[in-house]
């Protein structure tokens, strides 16, 4: 299975847990590089790729049409299938066309509520060409023991009932106030966002490293990602960055104590952080 070398890797996780082998593809500012997906299909024969080609999660990257249309045709050239995770894809506002409608016949796409509504509900879905529809239940009950029949009679209601769609307004308005928070407080530095996603992808400035980052952000208070949690298997790429969600806190006060925490240590550096204990 093709993965990019940062991705959500909880995917890339179970698919090293039930024995499938990882193949990893590098990417650029626009997202999968097509010529290494072409030349990654041709040496290790993949069977799937898995791609978020609308808000990459964690590097934010939404990829351009004509980026998506080279990685449709090559995935028809090597007969790779297309896992496309729409999960942010309600939160954009990208008019790019999805996999889907570019290769519908080799494109199963995976979208739910967590992002925009409630990711306690556990509501989600995948679409797929109809002769994979059956495998594909039978594959989710083996491995799920089936979702909770409560979990989906809520997650049926708040979408039937219209309130789904005014809680996702809510949270798009709450999630732009908070992006703009972010906006201000790393005013100088180099991060990747978007106005309606609730996390950022934030370079460090020399001589931070990701991990040690981590542990300073940790020791004042706040929890981020270093990039190790998005490396799909044993990457050997460094990116120096960070990712850090906004959605977490209840209140603003929070988010600006926290966005006050990560600017301070980028302002000091990694001269100002040391661990005596
Ligand atoms: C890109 C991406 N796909 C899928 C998921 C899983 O979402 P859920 O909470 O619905 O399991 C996440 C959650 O963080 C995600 O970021």
């Amino acid at each position: 299975v093709v993965f990019e070398h940062v991705t959500y890797s909880q995917v890339a996780r179970s698919t090293a847990l039930s024995g499938r082998r990882i193949a990893l593809v590098n990417s650029d500012e626009q997202g999968l590089d097509p010529d290494d997906f072409d030349r990654i299909c041709a040496q290790k024969h993949p069977m799937m790729a898995f791609l978020m080609p609308t808000v990459h999660n964690p590097t934010c990257i939404s990829m351009p049409s004509d980026r998506r249309a080279r990685i449709a045709e090559l995935a028809r050239k090597h007969n790779v299938l297309l896992i496309e995770d729409d999960l942010y894809g309600r939160l954009s506002r990208d008019d790019a066309p999805m996999l889907a409608e570019l290769a519908p016949e080799r494109t199963i796409v995976g979208s739910g509520l967590s992002k925009s509504v409630a990711a306690g509900v556990r509501g989600g879905w995948l679409s797929c060409p109809p002769p994979y529809r059956h495998r594909i239940r039978v594959a989710h009950r083996l491995m799920s023991g089936g979702n909770p029949y409560i979990l989906s009679a809520l997650a049926a209601r708040l979408v039937h009932s219209g309130e789904a769609s005014a809680i996702e307004k809510r949270s798009i308005e709450e999630i732009r106030t908070r992006t703009a928070l972010a906006g201000a407080a790393l005013e100088g530095y180099d991060f990747n966002s978007q106005p309606d996603v609730p996390f950022i992808w934030l370079s460090l400035p020399e001589a931070w490293n990701s991990g040690t980052f981590k542990n300073a952000a940790f020791e004042n208070g706040v929890l981020l990602d270093d990039e190790d949690e998005f490396k799909a298997g044993r990457s050997g790429q460094v990116f120096h960055r960070v990712r850090f969600s906004l959605s977490q806190p209840s209140h603003h006060s929070e988010v600006t104590r926290g966005l006050a925490v990560i600017r301070r240590l980028l302002d000091e550096g990694r001269a100002g952080y040391e661990r005596f204990d």
